[in-house]
């Protein structure tokens, strides 16, 4: 069966959609192993109450990536795992040379908002300070930029004049866990081209 690995750094509510849809028949891949940058992320817990592979790898001494020799731990665990696509699922390091090594064109994100507004750290709480009346969230390939790879699923939240960075965040992770499982079905089934900065998807 067609082999994810979800990295996660956070509380794992995108990993539990994934596994929710894996469970309900509609998402048919399996999940090698989990991987966290944090020992205390949730995603693990919930990976292991669900009998995946779960596991904590020490991402050494910079705040924002791995650092290298960390990083090759990553990939390597990752192909010991037969682990044919990297699902990013709030894991909160860039991606660097030794994963795009292996994993070129095979790694992708969700992120908290309609990119390219808004790239980088907690996107909502930038929606709001700009003021726009829409945000979202998209699912994309990893480029080595940051959230700058081609587009593959976008969903459309509106701001409400009394949102919090809460409750909008709450809203856009509602959109979150229906399109991350949707953009990994469609890639596992094949559906899946990338022309240059265009994703186009195969409907059949
Ligand atoms: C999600 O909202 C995801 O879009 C965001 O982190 C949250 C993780 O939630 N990712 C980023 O901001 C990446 N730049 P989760 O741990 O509940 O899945």
């Amino acid at each position: 069966m067609f082999t994810i690995g979800v990295l996660a750094s956070g509380k794992g509510s995108n990993l539990q959609a994934i596994i929710n849809q894996i469970e309900s028949g509609f998402l048919k891949v399996k999940i090698g192993v989990v991987l966290s940058d944090n020992p205390q992320s949730y995603a693990l817990e919930i990976a292991r109450s669900h009998g995946i592979s779960a596991i904590f790898i020490e991402p050494g001494k910079y705040k924002t990536f791995l650092q290298p020799e960390q990083e090759v731990k990553y990939v390597k665990c990752l192909e010991e795992h037969n682990v044919e696509l990297v699902c990013l699922a709030g894991f909160m390091r860039v991606i660097k040379k030794n994963f795009f090594n292996s994993y070129s064109g095979r790694i992708i994100n969700i992120h908290p908002s309609l990119l390219p507004s808004f790239r980088g750290l907690e996107a909502w709480k930038q929606a709001l300070q700009y003021g726009v009346k829409f945000t979202g969230c998209t699912v994309h390939f990893v480029d080595e930029g940051i959230d700058t790879g081609p587009i593959i699923l976008q969903a459309v939240v509106p701001v409400l004049d009394n949102d919090t960075p809460e409750t909008l965040h709450q809203r856009i992770q509602e959109k979150e866990h229906i399109i991350y499982p949707i953009a990994i079905k469609l890639i596992a089934e094949g559906k899946v081209k990338i022309e240059g900065r265009r994703v186009i998807i195969d409907e059949d």
